[in-house]
């Protein structure tokens, strides 16, 4: 089978250096054009036609098309006679779902694959072959190429493509893929081709006589602005607990409000709404400002997390084996060792610091896995350097005077001489015959195209940043409330021991694991390591329910916020990893669970974080006994750079 109009001009509109297909075209545009893709399908599967006044239902046969048979099931229980022009409106308020399902499609069939939200690239098949594998086996030549053809040659097009012309053309999508000189080149050939096809003609007319429905309201006036004390604002609630200030004033105000601490203003969005327009906003958002100094009193340019457009697309893709699950794909054993060992250095019956044991082993299983060496003589250089950037730069939470107590200079002179002693390992010679780590996948990018990612850019210790602080608290939290709870702890065990006695897992093992599983996720929705997304400043300026949001703002965006919401999650305070089962599956309403953040910039190492995290408990329930000191003992928890638990334990006795 071909593929439906839809799936074509989702990957006409594909763009590849980019990674997406809606950079620039209007979002009612990609709506009509897609509307319009689905009744031209519906017409030549011959389930309607069209007179001049009316649309006509020639047959209400379902498909078993979950692409098609919704608008033709809306056309056939429809008893009024209607244009064109009215179901291309009607359908087009599904736009957003056609979009997703053709997407979703095309990932299925080995086209496209998805690299984090929003974010497709070719499949290496396509992208090498420039054919789409089809389901009867037969492969079709790429839109792209078959529409240019048609439209830069005399070549007569194949029916299918004059559709798909027709509909590009009516919808403005040409305006997207052809430059200005090429558009003026091929205009007189366009309205050619146009011309071709009956029904065509009559759903460009549609399409071009289609008025999208105007905004609601004009934009108020002034975005609220919460109320807070003279001259500090909100500074003390922001510092003592933001998420419930952002609860609060979601409640008082909506989801869009002004919050001021000291002379720092912040716009702040928050709610399911607001996750829902960050996920597709990239281009009104930038991560720049937030990110530059840090980076600088690192050494480095530009890093992933400071970047946006086309080339922060780029990057994520070529790291893909630097900060993905790619890490750990058949190493989990190297994984598992690094925590064996400490627990071999365990003392019997003597408390230990919960979150400082965790923060060692997920150093150490870091660095084995991407650089290729145990970092644990570092941690606590490591944990200075970053925690003391982070506070200064990022959260600006001291003065950087800060950065010149005698501790910190040396943890700062430390980071050097690791990342000397990185580069150094990684010398071609040195790594010949091993297997490539994070580090030479980023070595070989920066010798391959140098303009790109120069030497000032070459951050090594990113692996380390980006996983000790997130990996590590997790398994913290985990650890305590595992130890808390001997009935769950019983089937995590029970459902640990099944795992490894089948040998050593992997990471396909790991992702089948269920109450490991549900437990880390009600963990990380518990204990979101942060309510709000690192700052963003406004690019261009937007609209957000109803209010203007000037370029240059500086925004909070509480993501993990709906985690804490009562109509999302019922007794949100409540433990209960049932709520991920698939009867309730609470995480799954929209725009509601994101513990990994959302659009451009989401976690790249959500897989790898989920099987370190569930490895790590496996693993440790099965080889030791182990209690909370004391055993009653209560969690404190400490929100700073990140929520930081604080408990003990000990080792009551090793299992073997
Ligand atoms: C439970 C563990 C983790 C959590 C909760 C977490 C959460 C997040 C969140 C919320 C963001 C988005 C930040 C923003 O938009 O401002 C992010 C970004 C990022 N994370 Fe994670 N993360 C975790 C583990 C990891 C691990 C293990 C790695 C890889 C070693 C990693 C690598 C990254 C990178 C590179 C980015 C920046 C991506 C970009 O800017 O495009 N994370 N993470």
């Amino acid at each position: 089978m071909n593929l439906r109009f839809p799936e074509e001009i989702i990957l006409l509109l594909y763009n590849e250096d980019r990674g997406d297909f809606t950079h620039s075209l209007a979002p009612h545009s990609l709506h009509t054009v897609l509307a319009g893709a689905v009744l031209m399908d519906l017409a030549l599967e011959n389930r309607i036609d069209t007179d001049p006044g009316h649309l006509i239902l020639v047959d209400a046969t379902p498909l078993a098309d979950d692409l098609l048979d919704p608008t033709l099931a809306d056309i056939a229980q429809d008893t009024g006679a209607r244009d064109l022009g009215y179901w291309v409106a009607q359908t087009a308020k599904q736009g957003d779902e056609i979009r997703d399902k053709a997407l979703a499609r095309l990932v299925n069939r080995g086209i496209l694959e998805a690299e984090s939200e929003g974010i497709f690239s070719l499949s290496r098949l396509v992208s090498r072959s420039r054919r789409y594998p089809t389901i009867d086996g037969q492969r079709v030549e790429e839109v792209r190429l078959r529409i240019m053809r048609a439209l830069f040659t005399d070549e007569i097009p194949d029916p299918r493509d004059i559709v798909i012309i027709c509909l590009a053309d009516a919808s403005g999508v040409f305006k997207n893929i052809l430059s200005q000189s090429e558009l003026s080149e091929v205009q007189d050939r366009i309205e050619l081709i146009d011309k071709m096809d009956l029904i065509g003609q009559s759903v460009i007319r549609a399409i071009r006589e289609y008025e999208p429905p105007a905004p609601a309201s004009a934009p108020r006036k002034e975005i609220p602005q919460a109320p807070g004390l003279p001259l500090i604002g909100n500074a003390i609630g922001m510092k003592r607990d933001l998420g419930s200030l952002l609860v609060k004033q979601y409640r008082n105000l909506g989801p869009i409000f002004r919050i001021k601490a000291f002379n720092r203003r912040f716009v702040v969005l928050v709610g399911a709404e607001a996750n829902a327009f960050v996920k597709r906003g990239g281009k009104y958002l930038r991560t720049l400002e937030t990110w530059i100094d840090y980076n600088k009193a690192g050494g480095v340019g530009r890093s992933i997390i400071s970047m946006d457009g086309p080339d922060h697309i780029r990057l994520r893709k070529e790291l893909t084996n630097m900060y993905t699950h790619h890490l750990i794909e058949g190493r989990v054993g190297d994984a598992v060792h690094v925590l064996q060992q400490d627990i071999a250095g365990w003392p019997q019956d003597k408390p230990l610091p919960g979150l400082y044991t965790w923060q060692r082993i997920v150093l150490d299983q870091i660095g084995v896995l991407a650089l290729s060496m145990p970092v644990h003589d570092y941690l606590d250089d490591i944990m200075i350097y970053f925690q003391s950037k982070m506070k200064t730069y990022v959260m600006r939470q001291q003065p950087r005077l800060m950065l010149y107590r005698p501790h910190v200079r040396r943890a700062f002179k430390r980071m050097e001489e690791l990342t000397q002693r990185i580069l150094a390992d990684h010398e071609p010679e040195k790594r010949r015959n091993k297997p490539p780590d994070a580090i030479d996948h980023l070595l070989e990018l920066h010798r391959r195209d140098p303009q790109f990612l120069p030497e000032t850019d070459l951050d090594m210790l990113g692996p380390l940043s980006a996983g000790l602080d997130t990996v590590a608290n997790i398994c913290a939290f985990m650890f305590y409330e595992l130890l808390k709870r001997p009935d769950l702890r019983e089937q995590v065990i029970a459902e640990a021991d099944a795992l490894f006695d089948q040998g050593m897992p992997t990471v396909s093992d790991l992702r089948k694991l269920d109450v490991i599983h549900r437990t880390a996720m009600e963990i990380i929705r518990l204990y979101p390591l942060a309510p709000v997304m690192s700052l963003r400043t406004v690019a261009n300026s937007f609209e957000f329910e109803g209010y203007k949001v000037p370029a240059g703002e500086t925004l909070l965006i509480g993501f993990t916020v709906p985690h804490r919401m009562p109509e999302y999650f019922p007794k949100p305070e409540r433990f209960d990893i049932d709520r991920y089962t698939a009867e309730r599956a609470e995480h799954r309403q929209h725009g509601v669970y994101v513990p990994f953040g959302l659009g451009a910039h989401r976690c790249p190492g959500n897989r790898l974080a989920e099987v370190l995290i569930v490895l790590n408990m496996a693993t440790v329930l099965r080889e030791a006994e182990l209690v909370l000191h004391p055993p009653d003992c209560e969690l404190k928890i400490k929100q700073s750079y990140a929520l930081l638990p604080n408990y003990k334990f000990r080792l009551v006795r090793r299992h073997r």
